[in-house]
């Protein structure tokens, strides 16, 4: 795999990278070729709606399993850490997808870890990745050779002391995914289900929302009340399908569901007055099988202030 040209990556351990080893007759990827594989991976479509969150441990899901190299998917909610680990003779490399992470080393500056800029290292390494922030987080691992036995640490002043194991072998796979928790109590913010749900969305702005309606024939569709519509006024040509009944028009199953509402792939285009109540809608629609619903960003209100067209209220022909 060629590296895409000005890609840049962080370098897990400030070492030279390791270049390709031949490990049982099969060609290891470089850390440098798993940092393009996340990447490219999670900048795919499809995977990220297949993502589970579980509050009594970490998902995660091996989504491929090739003689080279395999990837994983791991959901990770507030609080939840691996602990320190090394991945035993495998390279590896890690991309967060939506949420914050954060990595730990012994004597090293913790290092935040934002969306879209992988981390990649050589054999080896150990560190303890946690998410510390209030939302949840979703990030994609690739490892090469294929991720094998584990070693868990823990840490002795700055160093890291092997955990004894009764048995002197490594923990399998499984056990190093288990889950450690704090502070968290197995409930959402209704500001976490805000992110949950818009890290599943390509929010648009009333323009891209507009030039969508236009050009693709995407749906918009109005969620407000009646009474928030009355006051506010309303998008000309926009589908008026209050909040409460959304669903049953829109999922392709459903005896009530609307005449255009025929297929998974129409885009549904939600807004509501601020932008906060749709992105919920739309998550709840991608639940039904819209995966390409999503909302506009702050709502009816940014719409009116892009001088984009509206209906003054008492005006309710729209
Ligand atoms: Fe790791």
């Amino acid at each position: 795999m060629q590296l895409a040209p000005g890609r840049k990556f962080v370098q897990g351990d400030g070492r030279e990278l390791v270049r390709a080893a031949i490990v049982s007759g099969v060609v290891s990827k470089t850390p440098e070729e798993l940092a393009d594989i996340v990447s490219v991976f999670a900048s795919s479509v499809g995977w990220i709606d297949k993502v589970r969150l579980r509050v009594e441990q970490r998902w995660y899901e091996r989504v491929h399993d090739g003689p080279d190299y395999d990837i994983w998917v791991i959901s990770w909610m507030p609080g939840q850490s691996t602990g320190f680990h090394d991945h035993g003779a495998s390279s590896g490399a890690f991309v967060v997808a939506a949420g914050i992470l954060e990595e730990h080393r012994p004597g090293e500056r913790t290092r935040v870890i934002n969306p879209g800029k992988p981390l990649a290292f050589g054999p080896d390494y150990a560190h303890d990745v946690r998410n510390v922030s209030l939302a949840p987080a979703v990030s994609v691992h690739a490892y090469s050779p294929p991720l094998g036995d584990m070693n868990e640490y823990e840490l002795d002043g700055a160093k890291l002391v092997p955990r004894d194991r009764a048995s002197g072998k490594a923990e399998p796979v499984n056990q190093e995914w288990r889950v450690q928790t704090s502070k968290w109590t197995g409930a959402l913010s209704i500001e976490q289900m805000l992110s949950v749900a818009r890290a599943r969305l390509q929010r648009l702005s009333p323009d891209e929302a507009y030039e969508a309606v236009a050009k693709t024939g995407s749906i918009l569709v109005d969620i407000r009340s009646e009474g928030q519509r009355a006051i506010e006024g309303t998008i000309p040509g926009a589908l008026i399908v209050e909040r409460n009944v959304l669903e049953w028009r829109f999922d392709p199953a459903s005896s009530a569901r609307l005449p255009i509402a025929t297929g998974y792939d129409l885009q549904v285009i939600v807004f509501c007055s601020e932008g906060y109540t749709s992105s919920l809608a739309a998550a709840a629609l991608q639940d039904l099988g819209l995966s390409r619903a999503t909302d506009v960003v702050d709502g009816f209100h940014a719409w009116r202030a892009s001088g984009l067209p509206i209906l003054p209220s008492g005006d309710m022909r729209g």
